[in-house]
């Protein structure tokens, strides 16, 4: 084992021209999650590890992402882009003094899972000094190609522009991701040079300084799903299907069905407990937990929300932050909730908002009810107490309160507070004619009869 805790060096200085974006690349999402936000991910699956993340000058965006994501992380700067091991040495102070293992990722490189990044840590427990993730590559156009001896032994990794014909024909490939357990990193990498085709300093050298120094290197294979780095849009939109596939089987793995899997999206932070079922074309933003024995009708859309065992929802619902639903709960078409805990066995079943407040268990919200929660200026609660009944078409002007067990007649304008059992009813008093419907008829047949002459 290392004697000390690994320092993972992420690599995110690329500027990503290629996505054509204002967004620096690394924050682009990839399941409601930036891509350096997944790799931080894995990072922090690493026992005892410190993070240093390098990036191109100006990058406060990116630099912002970090100490939201990982405070304890460390940024630096790499002025040129000079090539990938210039990078990591921009992260010297970090490696200065650092005894344990180094690894390194790359920011756009968001798909790698814990469990490879452990096997490359047991290649280095089993005696090698440079341990390099390596792929299939069904097209290795590009890729820097791995130079081996048998299944394991790793000689050199020769990038694309630099290899020979020859070497050309290799498609086992470098993913980029490299650790390292070596008495002296920062000795093999200063002693990179650049006289390559693109100048650069390339971090790939390391692998055959590092051996010349006596130390063994070593290849770890992964699929190429995995390794995937997303330099464009439409590679970003390949990431997003390969993680979703993923998801989506470890979902019904877990024990959820999904009636059409290819059209439900999760996020990268989505709980869905088991008995779940999932209609069609469901989606899921970030933050959301659905618990056991749910069902999720077809055309849903979530975020931020929590949905209690045995709900009920949908089709066509939508839950936005806040929207905290109790057990058995059922919320039905055409039904906005925003910020509202919902009470055990409440129902919402057609065609209303409910925004900002509360209702208690039991309660009947009935079609086309407003939570008016907003005035232009401020937000305000509405609180409707425990088998309250509402009556369809009802405005309820917040801030209000509606009693337990109180009702309210369909059509009102509710603005001041029920009481607990009460009715409250605001609308004008019904009038009837007896027979008005026959004379109506009647005069209004002359009056067309004159007109037509
Ligand atoms: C690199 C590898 C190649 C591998 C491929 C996998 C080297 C020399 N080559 O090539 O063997 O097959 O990745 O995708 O390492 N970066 C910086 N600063 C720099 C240069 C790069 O931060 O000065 C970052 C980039 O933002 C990117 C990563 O390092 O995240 C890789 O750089 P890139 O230029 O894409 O390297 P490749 O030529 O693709
Ligand atoms: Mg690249």
């Amino acid at each position: 084992m290392a004697t000390a805790a690994p320092l993972i060096v992420i690599l995110a200085a690329g500027k990503g021209t290629r996505m054509k974006s204002a967004l620096p690349k690394v924050l682009h999402k990839v399941a409601g999650r930036s891509m350096l936000g997944h790799v931080l991910a894995l990072a922090s699956t690493v026992p005892g590890a410190t993070i240093a993340v390098v990036v191109g000058p100006g990058m406060d965006e990116v630099r912002a992402e970090v100490s939201r994501l990982a405070p304890a992380a460390r940024v630096f700067v790499q002025e040129n882009q000079s090539g990938t091991a210039d990078a990591v040495l921009a992260a010297r102070p970090a490696l200065d003094g650092h005894s344990g293992d180094v690894i390194v990722l790359y920011a756009d490189t968001p798909l790698i899972e814990a469990g490879t990044l452990s096997a490359l840590g047991d290649a280095l427990d089993a005696g090698s000094g440079v341990a390099v993730l390596g792929f299939e590559a069904r097209d290795p156009t590009g890729y820097g190609r791995l130079i081996t001896v048998g299944e394991t032994t790793l000689l050199a990794i020769r990038e694309h522009k630099d290899s020979s014909p020859e070497e050309r024909k290799i498609t086992l490939c470098n993913s980029g991701v490299l650790a390292f357990r070596l008495p002296d990193l920062l000795g093999v990498l200063t002693r990179i040079g650049n006289a390559n085709s693109k100048g650069e300093y390339y971090l790939t050298d390391a692998v055959e300084i590092a051996r010349a120094d006596g130390a063994r290197a070593a290849v770890v294979r992964c699929p190429e799903d995995e390794v995937l780095g997303v330099n464009s849009r439409s590679q970003l939109a390949v990431a997003e299907r390969i993680w979703q596939d993923r998801a989506r089987q470890k979902v019904m793995d877990e024990g959820a069905t999904l009636t059409a899997p290819e059209t439900v999206f999760l996020s990268y932070d989505t709980v869905i407990g088991s008995d779940v079922i999932i209609e069609p074309h469901v989606v899921f933003g970030p933050g959301v937990t659905v618990a056991d024995g749910a069902e999720i009708k077809a055309f849903c859309h979530f975020e931020g929300a929590r949905i209690g065992p045995g709900a009920r929802i949908g089709p066509y619902a939508r839950l936005r932050p806040g929207a905290s639903l109790g057990p058995d709960v059922h919320i039905g078409n055409f039904v906005e909730v925003k910020n509202v805990t919902v009470g055990p066995g409440a129902k919402a079943n057609h065609l209303a908002y409910l925004g900002d407040g509360s209702v208690g268990a039991g309660a009947n919200i009935g079609a086309g009810t407003i939570f008016c929660n907003y005035d232009g200026f401020f937000k305000h609660k509405t609180e409707i107490g425990e088998g309250a009944f509402i009556g369809s078409n009802s405005s309820l002007v917040a801030p209000i309160k509606i009693g337990d067990g109180a009702y309210v007649g369909s059509g009102s304008v509710i603005t001041k507070d029920v009481a607990s059992g009460a009715l409250a009813l605001e609308r004008a008093t019904q009038e009837e004619r007896p027979q008005w419907a026959a004379k109506f008829r009647e005069m209004m047949s002359r009056r067309k009869a004159a007109k037509s002459k």
